[in-house]
């Protein structure tokens, strides 16, 4: 089997090396730190930085294929291994219009597929373009934004001293009926596969988009309406490997595309126990340009993120779990981060049950026996 290069030691490498060790496909990571989710159980690791030119490619020098696990990386290097001749998937093209989110919405809008009107802060004409916009309004950091890190909601004149000081964009904020999210997989042939569209929801207390239920509670024309608009946004991009792309369903029933991620994502974490093959097996055939998998739903799930517990800091302690593993149906995850923070995604549960309220219900209850806090 070909070795797989994975820039970055995070959970979503850690779920990709897992499914990668039951096909015996040897992974290697570039992780900033060891131990990591990832670099503990792949075959081999380099630590370093991300922007590491040297330790970028080293790794290429030991792999078949480099991918990534989050974007936040060098891109330059990737343009100088694809023209050695190796296959960095997705391509350094994708991920340098993915980085910065004002590139990406600029390619979305070339292929007329809808998102969010945006316009880049003009520190001269802040003003004029409040008015324009309206409160409240979205302020998005080009780059380097990431869990709610990144965007800036300003409410009233007051916020302006609090702006983001960094390159960005004003985006008219969405009134939105649901969030909805979609795994989408190409491979270099051009094989195309979408997952279900799941809804993503909120902690009424902290507004972390924490929990996915799958499938959305929405309409089949609703459904089918995201899955074309996603088909439409990986080909616009030639994309190779796995997507999760995000929505908003606004009031009107208006489908706009909020990003895209070139990696598998939180939103499809339900496919592990939910679907015939789940996104990190297919996201190694993607890039390995095999046949795609079948991704059919096998039953109907909900998918909670576990984060660190407010007001602990350091080294991780696990508790409550024997209480989830009471419930039925009920599939824990810890990724086995030493430190934990507050709201820090230390783990994920997911629920299986084809009454979606029961799911819901027992994930919720699940989460609230579950506490990560520290020693
Ligand atoms: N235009 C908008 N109108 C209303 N809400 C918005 C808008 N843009 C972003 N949000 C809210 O902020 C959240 C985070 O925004 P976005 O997905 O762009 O940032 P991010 O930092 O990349 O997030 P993440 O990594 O959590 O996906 C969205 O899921 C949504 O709830
Ligand atoms: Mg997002």
């Amino acid at each position: 089997m070909k070795t797989v290069g994975i820039i970055g030691g995070g959970q979503l490498g850690k779920m990709t090396i897992l499914e990668a060790r039951k096909m015996d496909i040897p992974v290697i990571v570039l992780t900033t730190e060891h131990p990591s989710p990832a670099s503990e159980i792949s075959n081999d690791y380099i630590v370093g930085s991300l922007y590491d030119d040297k330790k970028i490619l080293e790794l290429a020098s030991k792999c078949d294929v480099i991918t990534y696990e989050i974007e936040h990386i060098n891109v330059e290097i990737l343009k100088e291994i694809e023209k050695q001749g190796k296959k960095v998937y997705p391509s350094s093209k994708v991920i340098e219009i993915i980085q910065d989110k004002s590139k990406q919405k600029k390619l979305l809008n070339k292929y007329n597929i809808p998102t969010s009107d945006w316009e880049y802060v003009d520190e001269s004409k802040i003003e004029l373009q409040l008015e324009k916009f309206k409160f409240p309004v979205v302020q998005k950091s080009c780059k380097g934004g990431y869990d709610g890190k990144g965007v800036f909601i300003l409410k009233s004149k007051s916020d302006i001293k609090n702006m983001i000081q960094q390159e960005s964009f004003f985006e008219k904020y969405v009134e939105c009926k649901k969030e909805l999210a979609i795994m989408i997989a190409r491979n270099a042939k051009g094989e195309i596969k979408t997952y279900p569209v799941v809804e993503m929801a909120f902690d009424e207390k902290t507004n972390i988009c924490d929990t996915v239920i799958a499938p959305a509670q929405i309409s089949k024309e609703i459904e089918e309406k995201t899955k074309e608009i996603a088909i439409k946004c990986i080909e616009a991009l030639d994309g190779v490997g796995i997507f999760g792309i995000e929505f908003f369903l606004t009031q009107n029933d208006e489908i706009l595309v909020n990003e895209i991620a070139p990696r598998p994502h939180n939103s499809g974490h339900y496919t592990i126990e939910a679907c015939t093959s789940s996104q990190y097996e297919q996201f190694l055939r993607a890039i390995l340009n095999y046949p795609l998998g079948d991704t059919t739903l096998l039953s109907n799930a909900c998918m909670i993120n576990v984060l660190g517990e407010d007001g602990y800091t350091g080294k991780t302690k696990i508790t409550g779990e024997e209480e989830v593993f009471k419930l039925p149906k009920t599939y824990l995850h810890i990724y086995g981060k030493r430190e934990t923070k507050p709201f820090r995604k230390m783990g994920h549960i997911t629920v299986l049950n084809n009454n979606i309220d029961i799911a819901i219900s027992n994930a919720k209850i699940a989460r609230d026996r579950l506490k990560i806090i520290s020693e």
